[in-house]
């Protein structure tokens, strides 16, 4: 008998709402690898803002090593607002190490409007709102992180590119964009850069390596935006993009700016990539405020996971997570409140979309 793929996956429930939104997720990332005859074995580890509370790091050397072995790692929101480290800055985040220790260059954030979610823009149907934002991950502005310089009266952060750093990321993005389908508006292939290489020498930078780089792609139609620009178009004309490349700091604000047009973040996953190793999570946070009370929407994990499958090649699997999301979106067995909970619950949702990848045709919930 022929042997089951099986894969390693570490899993880590984070804080606030992360072990609600990863118990929802699971069944039906189970469902699709049992339908597609592989295993996931999954190995949960503690991290977090609530490991740090407990033992002073946000993660132990050992998660970091499971999770640098793995095949994949699922992971939910961390952090909490009063865990702080002596410089003010919050303790139990894991970007600094994941992201940075494990070398994972490219955080993709698709921001995709699904059938059933109402966007903020008035007018725009889904379908109109489907592009990626290709988010640099180990270097830019966030560098600076725990590094500024201070003293009681001024505090230095540092932005650093690097070409190397700029031309990998930029490959990642101009791949994603050659293999893909086009903006919604046109079918055009086209990678938009943003920076603001108008007032800093490092966006210009960032800029002119990025230049280099496309020009190996004929086929990909490349321009350049100043941020504070894109912020308006990305509200006024989002149909016009299909792959978008930012520095570190603009990518993560550029992503809650795109979350919010499509129904917020509870909608939109993500995957930070690297040559060796990848994690996948939700781009919100803990939100602690609605912990505990069966309110978070699972969606952005489900759809982590189905990333998570897309890399380990199981590209079926992660069809069928997503097919099922979009039918209890049609569907109406998952509706959204305007400030992002889930009137139908959280774990109920993570039930209806499990028996939808199980047995579409037999599913019977509304
Ligand atoms: C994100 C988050 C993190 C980041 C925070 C929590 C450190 O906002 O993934 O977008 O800034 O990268
Ligand atoms: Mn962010």
């Amino acid at each position: 008998m022929q042997q089951k793929r099986r894969y390693r996956v570490v899993v880590i429930e984070g804080d606030g709402i992360g072990p609600e939104v990863i118990a929802a997720a699971l069944p039906a990332l189970h469902a699709a690898a049992h339908a597609a005859g592989f295993v996931l074995e999954l190995e949960p580890q503690p991290a977090g803002a609530g490991l740090y509370q407990w033992t002073g790091t946000a993660m132990s050397r050992e998660t970091f090593e499971l999770c640098r072995t793995a095949d994949a790692v699922l992971k939910g929101p961390v952090g909490l607002p009063g865990v702080r480290t002596p410089d003010g800055t919050e303790a139990g985040l894991l970007g600094g190490v994941l992201r940075r220790g494990l070398d994972l260059y490219a955080n993709l954030r698709p921001i995709r409007l699904l059938d059933g979610v109402a966007s903020p823009l008035a007018g725009r149907k889904p379908g109109e709102i489907d592009y990626a934002i290709v988010r640099e991950n180990t270097e830019g502005l966030y560098i600076a992180r725990g590094l500024g310089v201070a003293t009681p009266d001024a505090v230095a952060d540092t932005m650093l590119i690097t070409r190397r750093g700029t031309e990998r990321v930029a490959r990642f993005a101009l791949d994603l964009a050659h293999s893909g389908h086009g903006a919604p508006r046109d079918r055009v292939k086209r990678l938009t850069c943003v920076d603001k290489a108008n007032v800093l020498r490092g966006y210009a930078f960032f800029r002119a390596v990025v230049a280099e780089v496309a020009a190996e792609y004929p086929d990909v139609e490349v321009e350049y935006r100043y941020v504070d620009a894109m912020a308006q178009a990305l509200v006024l004309e989002p149909d016009r993009f299909d792959v978008v490349l930012c520095e570190n700091f603009i990518g993560d604000i550029l992503s809650d700016l795109g979350g919010a047009t499509v129904g917020g973040l509870g909608f939109c996953p993500s995957g930070n990539i690297g040559e060796h190793g990848a994690y996948f999570e939700p781009i919100h946070g803990s939100a602690p405020d609605i912990a505990g009370r069966d309110l978070a929407n699972p969606v952005a994990t489900l759809l982590s996971g189905a990333m998570l499958l897309d890399h380990l090649g199981e590209f079926d699997a992660a069809a069928s997570v997503r097919a099922a999301v979009s039918e209890a979106l049609r569907r109406g067995v998952i509706t959204s409140r305007p400030d992002g909970t889930l009137a139908s619950g959280c774990r109920a949702a993570g039930e209806a979309i499990a028996a939808l990848v199980t047995a579409p045709e037999r599913y019977t919930g509304s």
